[in-house]
């Protein structure tokens, strides 16, 4: 009886929240599906953290954290001329990389618009560079194939109309200091600013894949999706891009059509995210180093086995890696990222086939110490990744019947498929479970990868 309550009781609250979601944009689960499927296809693509504060060199948060005045930081905007800029190598570098998207910050919190606007003079138009960098940027992507998003910043440090909230360069303790600080400040005209700029760079640049909107912060001295006017913004954005893709900072998560993916930031989550219990698309961003924008003295970089298990296990829990460059205020790369990309490229030249358009594995495949699994529904082929190279003897449990074939896939080399073989590992052994005969030398690949061929 208590568990028949209990169940209505599921039901009901169930039945709620799919009330409660209420609907912005009118499309099936299944249209989403598809609306989103190059890109869950993609996996893998660039961040670029770009702005004024790349001249600082020590966070892009550096006027929060210094409590910098505009004043002060007004230099920046009268010397940026990043003169080595060249978009067409930056796009390069992330396809070489095997990346397949990229997403560049339009404006960050700093407020500095890095695109030409008719709504402020705090443009890249009016700085000793003078040139549109968000067109320049757009038409080298796209002459790469690459898809392009922009990333907006919804918290402006610049603008004066925005009122100062806990994590704004002037933020204060009690309401009163706040009252004080904001009494000439009106967020309705910073909103209608907002939403001016998004469709400026939504309408300026052809088609646009991916935006990327950062991000809300709600409760006290914050800001929820009513200070951004979410709801109105979402639904102008839809209209202009219909086919583009959102991320979910807006504050919108109990709205269908409020968000299209999660964005896990700088955290390698433990399993698939759900949300009411279904699977949701996600994309984990993440940096080199401890910083988005360029960072001269930071050294906390990630190696690049730390970067390829990233992508991978990414990959192998449904998601995508956004992995971030903060290029330097002359323009260029850091000679660290790009080191880092290259070596990443290696590996994904000869393994890219294990993670484009794959997935997590079905759960019968039971995955073996020390390693990834990553799976092509449409080619059916499992990929083992080896973390830690085993010894001969790769025992896979309960794959008897399935597996037709095997090889690593940066050579093409098979694998033979060996019955458990001797005393020792017949005790081990179940029926149903097979023996992958490696070879004693790691192969000369980061983390080599065994391509199954399924039944
Ligand atoms: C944050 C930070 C920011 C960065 C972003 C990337 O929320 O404020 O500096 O741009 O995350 O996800």
């Amino acid at each position: 009886m208590k568990q028949t309550i209990l169940f209505f009781l599921v039901l009901l609250l169930v039945n709620q929240t799919a009330f409660a979601q209420q609907k912005i944009w009118d499309e099936t689960p299944d249209q989403k599906e598809q609306r989103l499927k190059w890109w869950t296809d993609a996996r893998f693509g660039m961040f670029i953290h770009w702005g004024l504060y790349a001249q600082a060199a020590r966070h892009e948060w550096v006027k929060k954290r210094e409590r910098i005045s505009d004043e002060d930081y007004q230099k920046y905007f009268e010397l940026f001329n990043p003169d080595l800029f060249d978009p067409a190598d930056w796009a390069k570098k992330a396809k070489a990389a095997g990346m397949k998207y990229a997403v560049i910050t339009t404006k960050h919190h700093e407020g500095f618009n890095m695109f030409d606007s008719q709504y402020t003079d705090y443009t890249i138009m009016n700085t000793p560079y003078g040139k549109d960098i968000i067109k320049e940027w757009v038409d080298a992507f796209r002459a790469e194939g690459l898809g392009i998003g922009f990333y907006y910043s919804l918290i402006d440090w610049h603008h004066p109309e925005y009122t100062i909230d806990r994590v704004h360069p002037q933020s204060a303790k009690t309401q009163a200091e706040y009252d004080e600080l904001n009494k000439d400040r009106d967020m309705s005209i910073y909103r209608e600013y907002l939403k001016n700029q998004v469709r400026e760079i939504l309408t300026n640049y052809g088609k646009v894949d991916i935006l990327w909107l950062d991000y809300s912060f709600p409760g006290e001295f914050g800001k929820d999706h009513t200070d951004w006017g979410a709801i109105d913004l979402i639904k102008m954005v839809r209209q202009l891009q219909p086919e583009i893709i959102v991320n979910d900072r807006l504050d919108l998560k109990d709205y269908w059509g409020g968000w299209d993916f999660t964005t896990p930031e700088q955290f390698k989550v433990n399993k698939w995210p759900k949300e009411n219990g279904v699977r949701i698309p996600w994309e984990t961003c993440q940096t080199f180093s401890g910083s988005w924008g360029y960072y001269r003295d930071e050294h906390t970089w990630k190696d690049n086995k730390q970067l390829l298990v990233l992508l991978i296990e990414s990959v192998s829990k449904g998601g995508n890696l956004l992995l971030n460059v903060g290029p330097t205020a002359r323009g260029a790369f850091d000679y660290r990222a790009d080191k880092a990309l290259a070596r990443m490229g290696e590996w994904m030249k000869y393994n890219d086939r294990a993670i484009y358009n794959c997935t997590q594995a079905p759960d019968d495949f039971q995955k073996p110490d020390n390693t990834l699994l990553t799976y092509n529904p449409e080619t059916k082929r499992l990929y083992i990744h080896l973390l830690d190279y085993p010894l001969q003897n790769f025992l896979l449990q309960g794959y008897g019947d399935k597996v037709e074939y095997a090889q690593f896939l940066h050579d093409a080399s098979e694998i033979k498929i060996g019955k458990p073989y001797g005393h020792w590992i017949k005790q081990e052994t179940g029926e149903n479970d097979i023996n992958l005969l490696l070879p004693v030398n790691k192969p000369n690949v980061e983390i080599p990868v065994i391509e199954l061929f399924l039944k």
